[in-house]
């Protein structure tokens, strides 16, 4: 058998399968430089395009004398297979590393971030709690409009037009008639509208007033108390409230009962508590205590019996009723109870304050 010869263009199926042979690492050395989708397609068309290199050796092909070419035509497939598997085998090779880039930066390892946890405000929180603790003595809850109008507001609680104790209170007019409330008072009025005694409810709310600086802003929370039947006394009211002081701040706190004045209530009382800081010595750490100012007592709420000018107001038979009503600063009780020394904390919605009640 005569050796695999040349043929007369000097190609021999030695040199064309070397050559073909050579394309292998090659292309091994060319995919390893590649790093992206384009470049690998442009080194895949360069080897195995219709134009490129695989395509170029073949084309000699035919050069070969015709028992050769059967043979090196087979190993030309072969390689052109393992070309493909090794075009094939970057390709997944790029695709791991590009999610390998992602798993990066994004570490599923890595402990979640804490999300934040919601808390209530104080102020609703002691606006709950206050309602709660006159809902479980049987109050009944009741709401009512901010937009007031001047009767719920003043006239129907003995304020009428040009009453001096007007003044007490800087109001927000809409209209003439129209306001925003100055008080949760008027939900007395609207209640008493609404059902005949005996009645016992208790009405937080928003309130409105001009006045604006480090101890007043010009909206804040109230919520009032009232209960009406027939012989109802001044001991009911001192009993009532005494047990929701309890109830509120510590058992052991002191209660005082102090003359005052409102125009709805007959007589009236504003309502001292013994101070928490001090235990009602007014000196505190040996220093003058500064929650109380030294009095020993800090004032909580204002009382009284039920106005009867008020019941005949609503179309009360005010010989036949009595009933003894009080109203609270929501923000005042807050800042006693958990010891808050500036009324703008509440206002400023500073999340570090506010979580700390969660
Ligand atoms: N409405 C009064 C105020 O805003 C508070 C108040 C005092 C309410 C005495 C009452 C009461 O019901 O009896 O200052």
């Amino acid at each position: 058998m005569p050796a695999s010869g040349s043929d007369p263009s000097g190609q021999s199926a030695r040199d064309l399968t070397h050559h073909l042979e050579g394309l292998v690492p090659e292309l091994e050395t060319v995919l390893a430089a590649t790093a992206s989708d384009q470049e690998l397609e442009a080194v895949r068309v360069q080897f195995l395009g219709r134009k490129g290199r695989l395509s170029g050796i073949m084309s000699e092909l035919p050069k070969l004398a015709p028992d050769q070419r059967p043979l090196v035509g087979q190993i030309a497939n072969q390689i052109k297979s393992r070309l493909q598997a090794l075009v094939d085998q970057r390709l997944s090779r790029l695709k791991q590393d590009k999610e390998l880039k992602v798993l990066t930066y994004f570490d599923p390892s890595l402990p979640g971030l804490t999300a934040w946890q919601g808390s209530l405000h104080p102020i609703t929180l002691v606006t709950e709690e206050i309602c709660a603790a006159f809902g479980s003595l049987g109050f009944e809850l009741v709401e009512g409009p901010e937009l007031e109008t001047d009767f719920h507001n003043f006239e129907a609680l003995n304020l009428p037009p040009d009453h001096p104790a007007r003044d007490m209170q800087d109001t927000f007019y809409i209209t003439e008639n129209t306001l925003l409330r100055t008080h949760t008072s008027p939900l007395q009025v609207r209640t008493m509208l609404r059902k005949r005694p005996p009645l016992a409810a208790i009405a937080p709310g928003k309130v409105y007033r001009r006045d604006s600086d480090l101890t007043h802003t010009p909206m804040f929370h109230q919520i009032e108390g009232f209960l009406v039947d027939t012989d109802v006394s001044m001991t009911d009211l001192r009993g009532t409230l005494t047990a929701f002081v309890h109830k509120i701040f510590e058992p052991k706190t002191v209660v005082r009962f102090r003359p005052s004045f409102f125009p709805f209530t007959e007589p009236s009382a504003e309502v001292d508590i013994s101070c928490m800081l001090c235990g009602g010595s007014g000196q505190s750490a040996g220093a003058p205590c500064r929650v109380c100012k030294q009095t020993g007592w800090l004032e909580i709420l204002g009382c009284g019996m039920i106005d009867p000018a008020v019941f005949t107001a609503v179309g009360y038979d005010a010989e036949l009723y009595t009933g003894f009503a009080f109203g609270l600063g929501v923000e005042r009780v807050a800042m006693l109870k958990y010891g808050i020394g500036d009324l703008r904390m509440f206002f400023e919605n500073d999340v570090r304050f506010v979580s700390q009640f969660a």
